[in-house]
C-alpha cells in the first residue's frame, strides 16, 4: 500500500517528505532510521508536545498519556511524533514558574513552527504549562488540541478530605498556632497529595484545564477527569484520533478561540470560583490571537454570572467530586443561558451541542443557576487611586467582613522584608491593619510570584486571627484563600502608586463599589513620587534581562510585548541545494 514518497501533497509534512534531490532524500532516510517507512510518511504528522518532567510532579505521568494519544493518531491514519518542551513545575522552579511562562510559550511556538508537523496535541498539567502551551500554539496557529494530565485524587487524613495546597497552608497555620502537633503535621504531609496529577482544589491548574473546555480547544471531560482514571487515558486516545481530522481539515486555534469563546471561558471561571491567575493567563492567550480583554470585561461577566460550583477554596468540594457530579460539561450545560453556545469546538460541534446531554449528578456540587451559592461570580476587578489600571480580588474566598474595610497600612518593601519581620514579636500590627507588599509584580518580583498571600503574623495567629486584608502587585496561588487584593497595576517597581504607600497610611477596600483607595492627598503623593527610586534590576544578562525589557503589566497578561499576535505557520521552508 506504500505510495510514492516523492509524490507531493500540500500538507507541511507532505512537502517535507516529498522535496526533490538531497533534501527529500535526507528527510526520508533519517526518518527511516527511526524505523518508520514510506507509508508512515504519507500520513499527516501529528506532533505530541509533551511537558513531561520529573522536575514537575504534576506532569510526571504524561508519558503514559502520550502513548495513548499515539494510539489514537495511528488509528485515525496519522503519524505521531512526540517532542519535549520546557516543563514548568510550580513546586520546584525558582524564583517562580511565572518567570518562565513566556519562555515555555516561545519554545512551544518555535518547535511547532520549525518542525514538519500538520497538527499538535499539547500535553500539559501544572499551572503554567497550560497557558504557555496555548500561547505558543495560538501564535503558531496550527491545528491543535490541548490535553491536560488531570487532577490528583482527593487527599485524605483519618477520614478528613484534604486538598493541595489549600490545606498545606491551612494546616501550617494551625501548626504555627500550636493547634496541631509536629507528628500530626508530618502525617498530613504524607496524606495531602495521594496520586499523580495536579492540585485537586479549584486552583490555577484546575481552573486553566477546565476553561480550555469552554474555549473549545480541549475535548469535553478534560477539566475534571482524575489523572489516574482510565477515562483520562481514553480521552487521550480520543484526542489522538480527533487531531488527525482537525489537521486534515485545517481547523486552526484562531477559528476556535474567538472573542465569544473567551467570553465563555471567563463565564466558566466566574461560575467555578476559579483562580485569579486566569485573569493574567487568559489575556495572554487572547493577545496571541489579537484579541484584547479589558479587565472591565471580567467584572462585567462576573456581575452577571452566579457562582454555581461548590469548590474549594471558595466552597466544599474538590475536582474528584466535580468529576462524579458530571464534570465541566455539566457546569457548562447549567451555564448555557449565559454562554455563546454556538461557538465552534475541536470536536467539530458547537459548545452547546457538546454539553446538551451532559448529566448533572450532584446538586450539592453543581448548583442550579436559579439557586446559586452566590449571585455573582467569584472574582472581581477593583480600581481607585491605589490601582489606576486595576486590581483583582477573589471575593468568594475572602472573609466577608473584610470586603468593606478601612485600616492602617503595614508596608513590606519586598518578600525578604516579609520574611525578616512578619513574625517579629515587636511588629506593631493588629487584626484591623492592612498588610501591603511592594515590588512583587511582573518586573519587581521578578515574575509576579505567588506571594500575595502574605502570612498572618504569628502573634495574631495565636490570638485566633485567620484572615486580614492584604494588598500587593503579586499573584497568589489559586488554592489560596483570604481577603487578598492582587495584581495591583501599574506595579510598584515601575512607579505605580503602590510604591508610594507608607506605614500608617489609611487604605480602604470598598468592595461594594469595587474601589481601592489610599487616603493620602495628591500633594503628599507627588512629594513622595519625587523622592521615589526604582529598585535595582533583578537581572543584568540572559533570559532574565530579556524578560525585564519586554514583560507587560498584569492586565495585558504579563506576556512579552514582541510576542503579541500570531503568525500562522506556513509550508516548511529550508534552503535548497
Ligand atoms: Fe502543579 Fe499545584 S503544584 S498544580
Amino acid at each position: 500500500m506504500a505510495q510514492d514518497a516523492t509524490k507531493q501533497n500540500d500538507s507541511r509534512s507532505g512537502l517535507f517528505f516529498s522535496e526533490p534531490h538531497v533534501a527529500g532524500f535526507t528527510h526520508r532516510a533519517f526518518t527511516k532510521a527511526m524505523g518508520f517507512d514510506e507509508e508512515d510518511m504519507q500520513r499527516p504528522v501529528i506532533g505530541i508536545c509533551n511537558t513531561y518532567s520529573e522536575l514537575n510532579n504534576c506532569n510526571s505521568h504524561l508519558r503514559e498519556l502520550a502513548e495513548a494519544v499515539k494510539r489514537g493518531v495511528w488509528q485515525a491514519g496519522g503519524f505521531p511524533m512526540e517532542f519535549p518542551t520546557i516543563s514548568l513545575g510550580e513546586i520546584y522552579l525558582s524564583p517562580t514558574s511565572m518567570l518562565y511562562r513566556n519562555l515555555a510559550a516561545m519554545d512551544t511556538e518555535e518547535m511547532i513552527r520549525g518542525n514538519p508537523i500538520d497538527g499538535v496535541v499539547l500535553l500539559t498539567n501544572c499551572d503554567k504549562t497550560t497557558p504557555a502551551a496555548l500561547m505558543g500554539a495560538c501564535s503558531a496557529d496550527l491545528p491543535a488540541i490541548l490535553l491536560s494530565g488531570g487532577p490528583a485524587l482527593n487527599g485524605n487524613f483519618k477520614g478528613q478530605m484534604l486538598g493541595a495546597c489549600t490545606d498545606c497552608r491551612r494546616m501550617t497555620a494551625e501548626w504555627q498556632a500550636g493547634t496541631i502537633d509536629d507528628e500530626t503535621y508530618k502525617e498530613i504531609e504524607g496524606s495531602v497529595f495521594r496520586s499523580r496529577g495536579h492540585c485537586m482544589v479549584m486552583g490555577t491548574a484546575s481552573t486553566m484545564n477546565s476553561l480550555v473546555e469552554a474555549l473549545g480547544i480541549a475535548l469535553p471531560g478534560n477539566g475534571a477527569t482524575p489523572a489516574t482514571d482510565a477515562a483520562r487515558i481514553r480521552l487521550a486516545e480520543q484526542a489522538g484520533r480527533r487531531i488527525v481530522t482537525l489537521a486534515q481539515e485545517g481547523v486552526r486555534p484562531s477559528q476556535i478561540i474567538t472573542r465569544q469563546a473567551i467570553e465563555n471561558a471567563i463565564t466558566l471561571v466566574c461560575a467555578l470560583g476559579g483562580s485569579t491567575n486566569a485573569v493574567v493567563h487568559l489575556p495572554a492567550i487572547a493577545g496571541r490571537l489579537g484579541i484584547e480583554i479589558p479587565l472591565s470585561l471580567w467584572d462585567e461577566i462576573s456581575r452577571r454570572t452566579p457562582l454555581i460550583a461548590n469548590m474549594r477554596p471558595s466552597g466544599q468540594f474538590q475536582m474528584e467530586d466535580l468529576h462524579f457530579a458530571g464534570g465541566i460539561p455539566a457546569v457548562l450545560r447549567e451555564l448555557l443561558p449565559l454562554l455563546h453556545g454556538d461557538a465552534l469546538t475541536v470536536t467539530g460541534r458547537t459548545l452547546a451541542e457538546n454539553v446538551a446531554n451532559a448529566p448533572i449528578h450532584n446538586r450539592d456540587v453543581i448548583h442550579a443557576l436559579a439557586e446559586p451559592l452566590q449571585p455573582e461570580g467569584g472574582l472581581s476587578i477593583l480600581s481607585g487611586n491605589l490601582a489606576p489600571d486595576g486590581a483583582v480580588i477573589k471575593q468568594s474566598a475572602a472573609t466577608p467582613a473584610l470586603l468593606q474595610h478601612r485600616g492602617r497600612a503595614i508596608v513590606f518593601t519586598d518578600v525578604e522584608d516579609v520574611r525578616a519581620r512578619i513574625n517579629d514579636p515587636d511588629l506593631d500590627v493588629t487584626p484591623d491593619d492592612v498588610l501591603v507588599l511592594q515590588n512583587s509584580g511582573p518586573v519587581g518580583g521578578p515574575g509576579m510570584p505567588e506571594v500575595g498571600i502574605l502570612p498572618i503574623p504569628q502573634k495574631l495567629l495565636k490570638q485566633g486571627v485567620r484572615d486580614m486584608l492584604r494588598i500587593s502587585d503579586a499573584r497568589m496561588s489559586g488554592t489560596a484563600y483570604g481577603a487578598i487584593v492582587l495584581h495591583v497595576a501599574p506595579e510598584s517597581a515601575i512607579g505605580g502608586p503602590l510604591a508610594l504607600v507608607q506605614d500608617g497610611d489609611e487604605i480602604e477596600l470598598d468592595f461594594a463599589n469595587r474601589r481601592l483607595h489610599l487616603y493620602v492627598d495628591d500633594e503628599e503623593l507627588a512629594r513622595r513620587r519625587t523622592a521615589w527610586q526604582p529598585p535595582q534590576p533583578a537581572f543584568g544578562r540572559g533570559y532574565g534581562r530579556l524578560y525585564l525589557q519586554h514583560v507587560t503589566q498584569a492586565p495585558q497578561g504579563a506576556d512579552f510585548d514582541f510576542l503579541l499576535g500570531n503568525d500562522p505557520v506556513k509550508p516548511m521552508e529550508q534552503p535548497k541545494f
